[in-house]
């Protein structure tokens, strides 16, 4: 009985604190990701886009548009992605460009 009152505690804590764990990682990944294939584009942090898109400004709601973009490119100026990124990269892409840089 003791035992699995202890399990029971392990469980609800990891699910209470790895979000927030995560979240950090995958926005400091998300950086490195977008600092190899995006900043050249879209600048440094973000910021001076240039004719780029301001991602800063982007819809934090809208995972799907990101996505979709993302993977399949827009307009003449922004390349498809969707055979150099993985899913994972795309997820933490999301959390660095949600993070607001
Ligand atoms: C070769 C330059 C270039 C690179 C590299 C680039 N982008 Fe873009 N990106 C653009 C341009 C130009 C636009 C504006 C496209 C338009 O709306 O016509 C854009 C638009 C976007 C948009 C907005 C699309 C929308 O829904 O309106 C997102 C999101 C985006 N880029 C993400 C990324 C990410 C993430 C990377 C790195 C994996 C990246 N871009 C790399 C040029 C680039």
């Amino acid at each position: 009985m003791k035992m699995y009152l202890f399990r029971a505690g392990m469980i609800a804590s990891a699910l209470v604190f790895s979000p927030a764990a995560f979240a950090g990682d995958d926005i400091e990944e998300g950086r490195n990701t977008y600092t190899e294939f995006c900043v050249g584009c879209h600048g440094k942090d973000m910021a001076n886009p240039g004719l780029a898109f301001d991602l800063r400004t982007f819809p934090k709601g809208d995972e799907a548009r990101f996505r979709k973009s993302v993977l399949n490119g827009k307009g003449g100026g922004m390349p498809a992605w969707q055979d150099k990124l993985t899913d994972e990269d795309l997820k933490v892409l999301w959390a660095y460009v949600v993070s607001g840089g």
